[in-house]
């Protein structure tokens, strides 16, 4: 096979930028370039160049292929997830379906410690190869960069043991950008109900280090909320994190304003996700920061919760990412697909601010936006062609469908 594709005919080609020096802020969102009538190269699995067919090139050396007149997207970014757990939670769906809450689940024992029960005796082979079928589980539904935390262990081993999952799979899936994020703080482990800050401790002066020595996590993230971490323990760790270069991320706002934006800002987190609570303060606090809010609406879906205000935070001026966090108890699933379908139809983004936002965005809140998340020359050649469909608007608003053809991942079709 030759390392060199010249694709032709591309109707068009979506998300082509040059020169671009951070994420899409508020109405910024709205413009999704595209070029019509397009032909893209692609040498050692990189986008070596592009153009319109009108002066297409010689094909040379390379292998032609035609795509006629398919629209042609950069993969999506996912930079939000947790894809290595041991085993799904269907029975607590069922217990919400009849009238428990997530918060009630979780307090009696439930939620991410029945999680945590489960990883911790499952061996890190299984683990591996579980959290390898949800990744080409998501590879196959146009996922090209993907984010994994940790989490689910909460004692040093076991989180560990799901970081050394993760590294796994960076090694073994080059083509696919992964980052990793030390989630230890996720919830009190039932052996230290009533030592809690016994835990914290742990966390700090146990877990970081030793996670920093195997160089395990990109980030450190913090459930900052009602009943998991305050404020104020989430600062501690944030900042224990940081001094090992750990940069911060925080899960804030889903079920209540737990004052998890301001600490992410305080502590220059990359992101802050969930964010379905938002009040004033939330939003100045942005305004005046460099951080992602980054928003899961198919959480919001699961958990029936009032959805985040995506179209007020982008008429504020921020820039707002989309994510899948695919995980046993809020999401199972990791379809960027629908998060896109829900993002325009609950929070009214339009389809073209749901794709920026699942992109280049995306690539932001993960610091890959130099290898993935928009057709530039030099990045990846992890891309998404699509069937025959009427127009960009049709990928939100046709929910059910299936329309990805195909995928390409470092030049190379995968699905
Ligand atoms: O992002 N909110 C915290 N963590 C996950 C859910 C964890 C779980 O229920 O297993 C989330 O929603
Ligand atoms: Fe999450």
């Amino acid at each position: 096979m030759k390392s060199k594709k010249l694709y032709t005919h591309i109707g068009k080609l979506i998300q082509v930028r040059e020169g671009l020096k951070g994420p899409l802020k508020g109405n910024e969102m709205a413009e999704l370039p595209y070029m019509e009538q397009a032909w893209l190269l692609v040498e050692n699995g990189k986008i070596a160049d592009y153009g319109k067919m009108r002066d297409k090139p010689g094909v040379g050396e390379a292998e032609e292929i035609d795509l006629k007149g398919r629209i042609v997207l950069p993969s999506w970014v996912d930079s939000h997830t947790h894809i290595v757990y041991a085993q799904s939670r269907e029975e607590e769906f069922v217990m919400r379906i009849k009238g428990r809450t997530y918060e009630e689940i979780a307090e009696s024992g439930g939620g991410i410690l029945n999680s945590a029960i489960k990883l911790r005796k499952t061996a890190e082979s299984e683990l591996y190869e579980s959290a390898e079928k949800r990744l080409l589980e998501v590879i196959s539904l146009g996922t090209g960069a993907i984010e994994i935390k940790s989490g689910y262990g909460l004692d040093t081993e076991s989180e560990l043991k799901m970081l050394r999952v993760i590294k796994k799979l960076k090694e073994n899936y080059p083509g696919i950008p992964i980052k990793s994020t030390f989630l230890g703080a996720h919830a009190i482990p039932a052996e230290y109900k009533n030592r809690r800050s016994e835990f914290i401790e742990l966390v700090i002066g146990e877990m970081i280090p030793q996670v920093a020595a195997e160089k395990l996590a990109d980030y450190c993230d913090v459930f900052c909320e009602r009943g998991f971490f305050t404020v104020e323990e989430t600062d501690q760790i944030l900042k224990a994190a940081a001094k090992y270069g750990m940069r911060a991320k925080v899960h804030a706002n889903e079920l209540a304003l737990s004052g998890g934006v301001q600490v992410g800002v305080k502590n220059r987190a990359v992101s802050v996700d969930h964010l379905e609570c938002m009040g004033e303060e939330e939003i100045e606090s942005l305004k005046n920061s460099d951080t992602i809010a980054t928003l899961l609406p198919s959480t919001a879906f699961f958990l029936d919760l009032e959805y985040a205000p995506g179209r007020r935070l982008i008429d504020e001026g921020l820039p707002v990412a989309l994510a899948s966090d695919y995980n046993p108890g809020s999401t199972p699933s990791g379809r960027i697909p629908l998060v896109l379908s829900l993002a325009c139809i609950k929070m009214k983004m339009t389809p073209q601010e749901a794709i920026n936002a699942a992109t280049i965005n995306g690539a932001y809140a993960m610091e890959v936006a130099d290898r993935c998340g928009s057709i530039t020359k030099g990045k990846q050649a992890n891309l998404i062609f699509l069937k025959e469909v009427p127009s960009l608007n049709f990928l939100p608003y046709a929910f059910g469908s299936d329309w990805i053809d195909q995928v390409i991942v470092n030049g190379k079709r995968v699905h």
